[in-house]
Parts: structure tokens; sequence; C-alpha cells
């Protein structure tokens, strides 16, 4: 059986159509419920609902065989687990953010919200600026509207929260999409399955 960590919510329905697609169906999870758990014996695969930033504990832990975690959780926090294929869905950029008459003249620390503040901090040692980094949860985007912050890092999907907050994007740091990852262990003495679905799924990023 292989076990499926499969990231809740818009992204993680996309991504069950594609494992649907590829042939590892599980009825049960079109059903409407609160269940977390599915299982097909005969296709033997096991999915369950994850907290989309979760994704990659499970996997790294092994709870999970393999998983679809976003690039950004990847880079934020470097799981050790291997990442098998680019699902090319949940696209989005990383980026800097804030109001549109803030310039950065770079005569001052510049205070920087973000809850990937291992990806901004990275961002900044790079081009040799200064900040404060302001760990926030979530609603970034109210931290420069009310000075907690200069400029937020943020992932900008359709970019409508910023533009319904009077807020631009400053920079792009990075494309974020999708991807396949597996546990380490499981990929070594699971690869045959590992393989077969991963070829599966390269297929259905074709489309
Ligand atoms: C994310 C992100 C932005 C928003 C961007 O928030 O933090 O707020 O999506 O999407 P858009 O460009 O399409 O408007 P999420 O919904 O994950 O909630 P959060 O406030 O908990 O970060």
């Amino acid at each position: 059986m292989l076990n499926i960590a499969l990231p809740k919510g818009r992204l993680g329905e996309k991504v069950y159509g594609m494992f649907e697609n590829a042939g590892y169906e599980c009825p049960e999870i079109r059903e409407s419920n609160r269940k977390l758990i599915f299982e097909n014996a005969q296709k033997q695969v096991r999915y369950f609902w994850v907290k989309p930033s979760d994704v990659s504990i499970y996997v790294e832990r092994g709870a999970a065989d393999i998983g679809v975690a976003g690039k950004d959780i990847l880079l934020e926090y470097a799981p050790d687990v291997y990442e098998l294929l680019d699902l090319n869905v949940g696209r989005c950029h990383m980026a800097v953010a804030g109001k549109k008459d803030f310039y950065d003249d770079g005569h001052r620390v510049l205070k920087v919200a973000t809850k990937f503040t291992n990806i901004a901090s990275d961002y900044y040692a790079r081009t040799g600026r200064d900040i404060d980094i302001i760990t926030l949860n979530g609603s970034i985007e109210l931290a420069p509207i009310l000075g907690l912050s200069d400029v937020i890092v943020d992932i900008v999907e359709t970019g409508s929260t910023l533009r319904e907050n009077d807020l631009e994007v400053k920079e792009k740091i990075l494309p974020i999409s999708a991807r396949l990852i597996a546990n380490k262990a499981s990929f070594k003495f699971k690869s045959a399955e590992i393989e077969k679905i991963t070829e599966a799924m390269r297929e259905m990023t074709r489309d």
C-alpha cells in the first residue's frame, strides 16, 4: 500500500484529480464528508488530507511514502525528502510587495513581514540588504498597511489580495509550483510502485 499525503484545499483537489486520471482513483474521496483517510485496496493506495504546510513533515518522517507540497514549503523548511516531479499546478510567485508609494532608498533597516522567514532572509542576504524580519502566520498584507512593516514577502497568485488592499509587487523572488515528493526510505523499498506512479503523473503534467 502506497501512503499519499495530499494538501487539503483547492490545490489538493486538483492534484487528486491528476492521481485519479493517472489510474489511482479512490472514488470515496469525491463524496463530501469530513473523513481524512481514503483507501483503494485494489489500487494499493491510501490517501490522506493534510494541512498543505504539513505534507513535507508526513513525508520526511515516513508517515506518507509520497505527497504533494509547494516549492515554497520545500525551500522554507528544507525537508530531507526527494523531489520527484514538478506537477505544473499551483503556479504562483514568491514576491516582495508593499504600498504603492513605498520606495526602498536603502538608508535604513528594511522591515519585512512574512511567513517565509528563511526564503526572505536568503533573498535579502544575497542582495546584501539589512533587514528586520517580522514573522506572521497569515493575512501578511495587513503589515505594511498598518505600518508594522515596510514590505512583505509572500505568495502572489492572481494578485487580487494585493490589488484589493492597494499594494503592489515590488520584486518577484521566484516561481512556485506543486511538487511530488517522496520519503527517502520509501523510495528505496517501494521503488517500483513509486516510479510507476511518478511516470503516470508525469503523463498528466503533459496535458
Ligand atoms: C495566500 C497568500 C496571499 C494570497 C495570494 O494566502 O498569503 O495572501 O494567498 O493569492 P492571490 O494573489 O490570488 O490573491 P492564503 O490564502 O494561503 O492565506 P494566509 O493569509 O493564511 O496566508
